[in-house]
């Protein structure tokens, strides 16, 4: 009390949530306000806390909570809500702007600003395509008719009725107000104090110096600054929103016109740093420090660099002013020092060196990152200004002066390249000078050791000042600049124009267009209606409730995981890395805790167990080894943080860490003999047939993350009579229920599993979340209090597992014509340490590769067990890695044969009858084989021959830039499963229904809602033995310029679709996943085998920036079947699978590039075959184009001089 009452005199922190006064006299201030509202406030969750602010089932619906709902947005539901706040950011700060009143319904945001709102949102679920509509439907310059699929009208609907349709966005509503007594609250300086930390606030610099002074005294003290975002000028504590603000009216102001183009694209440059919310409370000066002493790849100061920005900063009562370059090239700031702001200078001191007024100034800034927009830190970046001038006599054009500044390319701060400034500086410029300028770029900009890609990053640096300096050689024989407007120089001038001529599809947002064609299915009316999702507005209002957001149990626990480090090593003990136990922590729980009766089971299923806890030997790295138990969330993984594993090495074998070495050491898994796929025909017999054969190719395929939007979570609660109640996000909570038994030595009947919803598991919460609950449950079991874990990303990264990393290698035999006779195939998979479903895989992989009939098919599937995390189901498992196996190999047929590879997918599609050959039973009747029609539908619907041949045309005349088209089929063999169903109609005609799965995103209780209207008793289904397999066909077909510039046409054969919305958000929403696997995300481990990608900081799922620009999508209604559930037919795993197309056109557009290298002698004969890995990130297109393609080209025009 005594304490409090001293904290209430020195002052207190009084606050607003939803116009709520909070009131806290003691508060430490390294608590976040997502930890505030979450353990301190009614409001459960940010999600539930936004969703009362906005509205919510009792008092009504926001109009974007309907609109999300209305427009198909929300499917696991758990980024819904962040996205509607998001939205609605945007909303409220487009209302503040002078724009002219949009019409009733619509807002002041325009389409662009409301895409960007949600760039730096991640979904894992929709494939963000619904999401953008929702947004882009409060727009007052959106076409209705843009929009895609919703539940207000149906295409074709006049526009009026389109608008009225809508719930309505009511604008008045939307203004959110500062507290009135807040105001009155607010003082000039304020300070909190807590036992561990204070927060000060300044008001005066005379305030700040005495307070540095003060903290001076105290040795050992740490102190970090954090701006106020209420700064003028571009003064450090200015938000990096509010300085792109203040830019951009700058450049509309007095300034001369250089200027204002260097402020312009300062302020375009700064809108692609992080996201709009970390831009909203990042500032300008907390950038530079981390840049100037933390090596932070910056993109502000690399652009302020070259602006020749000044900064100044304080140190006690010393105030200096000195360059940028200056300041970063000094040791890091220490903590008495202070930056006080940064001033772009002026160009006009510039131009007047160069009075003649035949000078022009340029100023360009550039950025190569995994995602334009959406959150990561870039590769290199790099900004230019020059002041050149036109020599009348020469009609050449001489560099005057420059600027050039390069950094994020894994150096310790951005640079001035000086020494090639001072090379430019006063030469004419021609290509002999470029090749020359380049040179020193080359030796300037070199990653430091252990920079990934170094020689990307340095190609980088030399396509850009080419970029920027190129159209300068070229202007001087086209005109003193003519035509130069900051277009990208890549593009040549006389290519462009034809370019333009040919693309008649401009991409002025991020996603351009989209078109979705269904038929609805009648029969069942009103069954196959396109009806929104069941729960979807209380998902996007926050008021949905997930594991995490039950309210905690009195006396409950916290958990969080220490796993290992060490892949194969005795454990000699685990200690905390602090002198006494870390704050909150109450108890280590290890394999020692199992009771008597129970056994060290974290995981179970009908192939075996997996352990719950290390023993007195690690198997892998991020294997569990305990559990710490806290008094919360936040010291649990503290704890868990300071805990330290002491390993013991000696006289142990090596790991393996490799499927080669498993080979080796015979270290396999067996595959059950009843579940090995069958192989087809006489390979011998086959390959003597071929005219032509490719033997012991290679292919390799790596993991992937299954990045649901929450963690693994769960909840146990000690009950009576020996029993344990566990919420937990499990997809499976039976497994759970099983595997927590084991463990506990208590039948099954003991334990009570509850599943609500699941925020997204994409396979992730199908087996990886029994040991999570089973941890909890046994903690809870052993001091008989509730515990509970809402895990941390980078401990879910590290313990998931993820899907099947793969080793092919294969031989095949061919016809000239493309034909395929025989194919061999060596698979090894790497299962990890425990089987989990496992052995599973080969008959999935094979399943799908089966979509082709190569004549005779045979193969060995090894299973190996490493000494890695044991892999698991991630949707599509087997299947998409086989049906890109078979894409792989007819592309290298094709690139042996000089043929385009679709005519050999043509050549070696099935009949019926070879289809029935491969495929058994699953392969139904002739009729039920729609995929030839789908190749034709897709040929004639998204004119594939026009496309090629448009595409070889924009090839032929573009340097730059290439452009793939691809068309692939998918073929998936679908095993249904006996499901129970339950319809209770209670006393007063209200309904139950209960269903055998649980809802994850998929849409499922939509979808049971629907059929159960006619039912009126429990009923389980059990597919019919003849059709308990069959197959689902589709065909997708991107054409793609390799930079994510791609456009996608997409049919899919949904059988009768039960619900047309939901079965379009699974194919859009599993395409994106798709594309995430073949072309950004890695998900990479250290040399002891423990994942080192481990947040969002490295591991890059597609954002809305980097989805498809025209997005097509068709759902063919194919005929019915009654043998299947309503002749419906699966449509959550298949289209994932056919995402491999766009790595297929982004190998032909490299194709292309690589037969310009060959063109210009620059590559052998080989430059067709050639593999291109998965994923098929930046580096790894530009290494394959030539990373030295500049240098070449230059040294071609040099040499032609
Ligand atoms: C997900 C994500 C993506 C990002 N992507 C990019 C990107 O692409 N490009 C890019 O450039 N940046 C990027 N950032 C960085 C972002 O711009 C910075 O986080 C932000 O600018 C830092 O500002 P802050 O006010 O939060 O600094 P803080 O975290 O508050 O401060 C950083 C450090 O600077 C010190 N400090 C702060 N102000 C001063 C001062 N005035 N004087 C002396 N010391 C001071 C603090 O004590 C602290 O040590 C990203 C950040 C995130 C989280
Ligand atoms: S709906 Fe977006 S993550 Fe599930």
């Amino acid at each position: 009390m005594e304490e409090e009452s001293e904290m209430a005199k020195k002052g207190h922190l009084v606050f607003a949530v939803n116009g709520q006064r909070f009131e806290l006299f003691t508060v430490d201030p390294s608590m976040t306000l997502l930890e505030f509202l979450r353990t301190q406030t009614p409001f459960k969750s940010v999600k539930l806390g936004c969703g009362e602010g906005l509205g919510n089932s009792k008092v009504g619906f926001h109009s974007i909570h309907k609109r999300f709902s209305g427009f198909h947005a929300s499917q696991c539901g758990f980024c819904t809500p962040g996205m509607c706040m998001s939205l609605f950011g945007a909303l409220v700060n487009a209302e503040k702007t002078d724009r002219p009143e949009p019409s009733p319904g619509y807002s002041k945001l325009t389409v662009l600003e409301a895409e960007k709102a949600i760039a730096g949102n991640l979904c894992r679920c929709t494939g963000y395509r619904p999401i953008a509509d929702a947004c882009k439907s409060f727009a007052s310059d959106v076409d209705m008719e843009d929009l895609g699929f919703n539940s207000f009208w149906k295409k074709g609907e006049r526009h009026e009725v389109n608008i009225s349709g809508l719930p309505l966005y009511n604008r008045n509503h939307e203004i959110c107000t500062f507290p009135a007594f807040l105001k009155r609250e607010v003082k000039a300086s304020m300070l909190i104090d807590s036992k561990r930390c204070s927060w000060n606030q300044p008001s005066s610099f005379q305030e700040l110096q005495g307070l540095l002074k003060s903290y001076d005294a105290n040795n050992g003290v740490r102190m970090k600054l954090v701006g106020d975002h209420t700064g003028i000028e571009i003064g450090a504590s200015v938000t990096i929103s509010k300085a792109i603000e203040a830019l951009r009216e700058e450049s509309k102001g007095e300034f001369i016109s250089a200027s204002k183009l260097v402020f312009k694209k300062i302020a375009g440059h700064m809108e692609k740093v992080a996201a709009k919310f970390i831009r909203n409370i990042g500032s300008i000066g907390g950038n530079l420090v981390m840049a100037q002493g933390k090596h932070f790849p910056s993109d502000i100061a690399t652009i302020l660099l070259a602006a020749g920005s000044f900064v100044h900063i304080i140190n006690g009562v010393i105030h200096e002013k000195l360059t940028l370059e200056e300041f970063l090239e000094r040791p890091p700031l220490d903590s008495k020092s202070v930056l006080i702001s940064v001033r772009i200078p002026n160009c006009g001191s510039i131009k007047d060196v160069y009075p003649e007024g035949d000078s022009k100034l340029f100023f360009e800034t550039y950025r190569a990152a995994p995602r334009p927009l959406g959150n990561a830190l870039p590769y290199l970046n790099a900004a230019f200004l020059a002041e050149v001038s036109c020599s009348k006599s020469s009609n050449g054009i001489m560099m005057n002066s420059c600027q050039l500044a390069f950094g994020a390319f894994g150096t310790k701060h951005a640079i001035r390249a000086r020494k090639v400034e001072e090379f430019l500086t006063g030469n004419w410029l021609t290509n002999a000078v470029l090749c020359e300028a380049i040179k020193l770029v080359k030796a300037t900009v070199v990653p430091d050791d252990g920079t990934s890609d170094p020689a990307y990053r340095s190609s980088l640096a030399v396509g850009f000042l080419f970029d920027f300096l190129g159209q300068l050689v070229d202007s001087s024989s086209n005109g003193w600049l003519k035509g130069y407007s900051g277009i990208s120089m890549l593009e040549d001038v006389i290519s462009k124009e034809k370019y333009d001529n040919l693309d008649h599809v401009k991409y002025p947002t991020l996603l351009s267009s989209s078109k979705q064609v269904i038929e609805l299915n009648k029969e069942y009316h009103p069954i196959g209606e396109p009806i929104t999702k069941s729960g979807s507005a209380l998902q996007a209002s926050g008021e949905a409730v997930y594991v995490d957001d039950i309210p905690s149990p009195g006396n409950c626990l916290y958990g969080s995981f220490i796993y290992s480090t060490k892949p194969f090593a005795r454990i000699k003990g685990i200690r905390f890395n602090s002198k006494s136990l870390p704050d909150g922590v109450t108890a280590l729980v290890s394999f020692k805790d199992i009771p008597k009766g129970g056994q060290n089971i974290g995981l179970l299923l009908s192939f075996g167990p997996e352990r719950l806890f290390a023993d007195e030997l690690t198997q892998y790295a991020g294997e569990p080894v305990a559990f710490v138990l806290a008094d919360s969330q936040k010291h649990a993984d503290v704890g868990a943080k300071l805990a330290v594993v002491d390993y013991d090495l000696e006289n142990l074998e090596s790991p393996i860490l490799t499927v080669e070495e498993a080979v080796e050491r015979s270290s396999l898994f067996e595959i059950p003999p009843v579940i090995c796929p069958k192989q087809v025909g006489d390979f011998s017999k086959g390959i003597a047939e071929a005219d032509h054969k490719i033997l012991s190719a290679k292919i390799k395929l790596g993991s992937q993350y299954y990045f649901y939007m929450e963690n693994q979570t769960a909840l146990a609660v000690p009950d009576e009579d020996n029993c344990m109640v566990v919420y937990s996000s499990i997809q499976c909570p039976e497994y759970a229920q099983a595997a927590i038994a084991k463990c506990l030595g208590v039948p099954e009947h003991n334990v009570r599993v509850l599943t609500r919803r699941v925020g997204g598991g994409f396979g992730g919460k199908v087996t990886k979340s029994m040991p999570v609950a089973t941890a909890c449950a046994l903690a809870a079991h052993k001091y008989q209090r509730p515990v509970r874990i809402s895990m941390n990303r980078k401990t879910d990264m590290i313990m998931a597992g993820g899907r099947h990393p793969m080793k092919i290698t294969y031989s095949v035999g061919f016809k000239s014509n493309g034909k395929i006779t025989a194919l061999y195939l060596d698979i090894l998979i790497d299962a990890g340490i425990s089987l989990d479903i496992s052995p599973m895989m080969p008959k999935a992989v094979v399943g799908a590769l089966k979509k082709y009939n190569w004549g005779a098919l045979s193969f060995d599937i090894k299973l190996c067990k490493t000494n890695l995390s044991s892999k698991s189901a991630m949707r599509g498992p087997g299947d998409l890695q086989g049906s890109y196996i078979a894409e792989a190999i007819i592309e290298q047929v094709a690139s042996f044969l000089s043929v385009d590879a679709d005519s050999v997918r043509a050549i070696n599609f099935h009949t019926y009858d070879s289809l029935k050959l491969f495929y058994d039973v699953s392969a139904g009747d002739p009729l039920e084989y729609t995929l030839t029609s789908i190749w034709d539908k897709l040929a004639t619907s998204a004119c594939f021959n026009q496309r090629t041949q448009m595409i070889k045309e924009f090839n032929r005349y573009n340097i730059w830039k290439k452009r793939g088209i691809s068309r692939i089929p998918c073929v998936y063999d679908v095993s249904m499963r006996p499901t129970p169903g339950k319809v209770s109609i209670l006393h007063d005609g209200s309904i139950v229904v209960e269903v055998g799965g649980i809802e994850l995103g998929q849409g499922l209780w939509t979808k049971a809602y629907l059929e159960a209207v006619n039912l009126s008793v429990n009923s389980f289904f059990i597919p019919d033995f003849a059709s308990k397999q069959y197959l689902n066909y589709g065909g997708s077909r991107p054409s793609d310029r390799a930079n994510n510039n791609f456009e996608i046409r997409y049919l899919y054969d949904c059988g009768q679709s039960l619900n047309p919305a939901v079965d379009l958000g699974q194919i859009e929403g599993a395409f994106v996943q798709g594309i995430g696997f073949f072309m950004l995300e890695e998900y990479t481990t250290n040399s002891d085998g423990l994942i080192d990608t481990e947040g969002t900081r490295t591991y890059k799922i597609p954002t809305i920036d980097t989805i498809p620009k025209q997005l097509n999508v068709a759902l063919l209604h194919s005929g019915r079947n009654p043998k299947r559930v309503l002749s419906s037919k699966a449509s959550g795993e298949p289209p994932l699978l056919l995402a491999a197309s766009v790595h297929c056109a982004t190998k032909a557009a490299i194709s292309e590039a690589r037969k310009q290298l060959h063109s210009w002698g620059c590559l052998d004969g080989s430059h067709l075959t050639f593999q291109v890995g998965v994923p098929a990130t930046m580096p790894i297109v530009k290494e394959l184009c030539g990373l030295d393609v500049v240098e070449r080209y230059l040294q071609c025009k040099v040499g032609r001089n």
